[in-house]
Order: structure tokens, then C-alpha cells, then sequence
């Protein structure tokens, strides 16, 4: 099944949404694969912004990802990917709708609280860059009551 790459920034970690975020995945039926709490380096976090590298924000996207520590998970599920990034809601906070993480819980799109891969390729590099040492397999009691199969 597919998986994707979330990570509470630090902003979602110092307001104490830890909870909420990782409540909104449980219930919707994903399973949580991998998880860490950690305080990323200036150079990991170029790495896994590299695509918006020459962007006029990315100095500050930067700083603000390295300002604390975040919450980086691996989370299964049927078209986990785009649905996640729907669960998460636009990147500009004030265009997310409510219900959405973003929706609810950010204004700034420089404090937008909660990052999800857009991709099936990307989420594959970030898992890989976020977790070389790999991620667990075990398979939910819960599957038949969520998959139809
Ligand atoms: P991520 O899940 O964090 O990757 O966000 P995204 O995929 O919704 O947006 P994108 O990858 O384009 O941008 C990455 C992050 O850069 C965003 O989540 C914002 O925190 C930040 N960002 C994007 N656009 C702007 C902008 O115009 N100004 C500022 N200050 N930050 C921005
Ligand atoms: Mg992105």
C-alpha cells in the first residue's frame, strides 16, 4: 500500500497539536509506520526543501523548520499521498478549507504548522532521506473494518 512523509514543523510541536495531527490520520483509517521527534541540522533541512532551493523564501523556510523540533512520521494507507494532502488543507492557510489542519489551526503561510509529501515519487525520497534506517511492518487489526478488502 502507498505511503507518504508528514512532519509537524515546529510551530504545530510548540502549540501542542502533536495530538490532534496524529488523531486526524489515526481516524481517518491510516496506519502510522514510522515516527521521530527530532531537531533537524541547517543542511538536512536544504536537503529536504531542495526543490524550492532558488525560491525568494527558502532562507526563511529554513530557519523556521531548524527552529525547533519536529515530529516526522510515515504514514500507509490507500492513496495516502493525496488524501493526506487533502487532510492538510492549501499551503496559503487563509485559502485551506476549515476541517482542514491548515484550516483550522494556521494563519501564516511561513507558520503553516504541518508538511506532507505531494507525491508518490517525492514521498518516496522523503521517507528514505527522513528514515535510512527504514520503517516498521506490522498490519492493523483494525484493516477489515477500514478496506473493503
Ligand atoms: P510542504 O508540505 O511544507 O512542502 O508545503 P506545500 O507542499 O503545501 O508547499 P511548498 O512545497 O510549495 O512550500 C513548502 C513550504 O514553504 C510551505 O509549506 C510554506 O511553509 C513555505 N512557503 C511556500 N510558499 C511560501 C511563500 O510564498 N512565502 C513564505 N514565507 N513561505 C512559503
Ligand atoms: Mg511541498
Amino acid at each position: 500500500m502507498e505511503s507518504t512523509f508528514i512532519m509537524i514543523k515546529p510551530d504545530g510541536v510548540q502549540r501542542g497539536l502533536i495530538g490532534e495531527i496524529i488523531s486526524r490520520f489515526e481516524k481517518k483509517g491510516f496506519y502510522l509506520k514510522a515516527m521521530k521527534f527530532i531537531t533537524v541540522e541547517r543542511s538536512f533541512a536544504e536537503k529536504h526543501y531542495a526543490d524550492l532551493a532558488t525560491k525568494p523564501f527558502f532562507g526563511g523556510l529554513v530557519e523556521y523548520i531548524i527552529s525547533g523540533p519536529v515530529v516526522a512520521m510515515v504514514w500507509e494507507g490507500k492513496d495516502v499521498v493525496a488524501t493526506g494532502r487533502r487532510i492538510i488543507g492549501a499551503t496559503r492557510p487563509w485559502e485551506a478549507s476549515p476541517g482542514t489542519i491548515r484550516g483550522d489551526f494556521a494563519v501564516e503561510v511561513g507558520r503553516n504548522v504541518i508538511h506532507g509529501s505531494d507525491a508518490v515519487e517525492s514521498a518516496q525520497k522523503e521517507i528514505a532521506l527522513w528514515f535510512p534506517e527504514g520503517v516498521s511492518e506490522w498490519k492493523s487489526q483494525m484493516h477489515p473494518w477500514i478496506y473493503e478488502v
